[in-house]
């Protein structure tokens, strides 16, 4: 893809080989052989675990899962040659439906690797960051006439964006960034706008570190992320056959505490073996290589 003349890559999977590892477990040197295996990536952005699933199995299908159309015709494009690919635009929320459309295979593994893409990030049209001038919206599916960043903004009391702040960005500063985000709640359009507001009230070296909480704050609220990890991931599990592997990928504390909890009460609930005591994260070279990847925390669990 080219945007001012430049190479700019739709996203770049982060510790792929990890994932595979965890995913699947047999492969060692050879394909992994499983005609009646289903493998699911819960959030295919632009296709690049999926591909790598696919080029480690002979048999089975693979089924890729994003809200985002841009994905999805992505890695529609780019997985084209792969016949037993599966493509769904939908939210992993309804993975007990894709699931049922298919019952010659059995779940054999579900990998969620959760947060945003970087052609999300990039594109200024869908308002995610703060150094990209655009409009707030940070919805994943923009055919969903669901409220966007801009109307939270503007329809939310200084009490409420207070809280949002604090409760889905862990912001220090919330009540102080609220507060000035109520009083000029009309002059904010742009992600500028409320990157501007978020400066004048912060300041030093915090700065940046209030700027991604903001906007990840209003991103959480915006697309009901927190709620989706924990059905999606619960809807996984149980729908996983014993022995399944799940594997994911968290970018924030808030997200990596939800899967901590979920697989450890499955585990309690002896129906699940937790296969990583601690997150893994990746090594330094990946993030040298993919500064993307400097936050994710990966887990994974198997299906007892
Ligand atoms: C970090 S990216 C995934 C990158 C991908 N693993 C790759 O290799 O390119 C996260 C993706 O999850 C998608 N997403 C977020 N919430 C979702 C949901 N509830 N259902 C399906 N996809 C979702 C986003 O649109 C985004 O494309």
């Amino acid at each position: 893809m080219t945007e001012n003349n430049q190479i700019v890559q739709f996203h770049v999977p982060v510790m792929t080989q990890t994932v595979i590892q965890y995913l699947l477990p047999c492969i060692q040197h050879k394909k992994y052989k499983d005609k009646s295996a289903m493998y699911i990536d819960a959030t295919l952005g632009s296709g690049g675990h999926s591909q790598a699933i696919l080029e480690n199995i002979s048999d089975g299908i693979v089924v890729g899962i994003d809200l985002d159309i841009d994905a999805i015709e992505y890695s529609k494009n780019r997985l084209k040659d792969h016949s037993n690919f599966h493509i769904f635009h939908t939210s992993y929320t309804n993975l007990d439906q894709i699931v049922s459309q298919f019952p010659d295979y059995a779940l054999k593994g579900v990998l969620f690797d959760l947060g945003i893409s970087s052609h999300q990030i990039s594109k200024p049209n869908r308002g995610f960051s703060y150094s990209v001038q655009g409009i707030l919206d940070m919805r994943f599916d923009q055919s969903n006439p669901i409220r966007n960043a801009k109307d939270i903004i503007q329809r939310s009391s200084e009490y409420e964006l207070s809280n949002i702040l604090f409760k889905y960005g862990e912001e220090r500063f919330a009540r102080n960034i609220a507060r000035q985000i109520h009083e000029q709640r009309r002059n904010i359009r742009t992600t500028f706008d409320l990157a501007q507001i978020v400066r004048s009230v912060v300041h030093g070296k915090n700065i940046n570190k209030s700027l991604s909480r903001v906007f990840q704050a209003l991103r959480i609220l915006v697309n009901n992320e927190l709620d989706n990890v924990k059905i999606g991931l619960s809807k996984a599990i149980d729908l996983c056959a014993t022995g399944a592997r799940l594997v994911v990928i968290t970018y924030h504390s808030l997200e990596d505490r939800i899967v901590k909890q979920i697989f450890r009460d499955y585990a309690q609930n002896n129906k699940l073996q937790i296969l990583t005591k601690k997150p893994i994260r990746p090594l330094l070279i990946e993030i040298n290589n993919n500064p993307s990847a400097r936050s994710a925390h990966l887990r994974a669990a198997q299906k007892v």
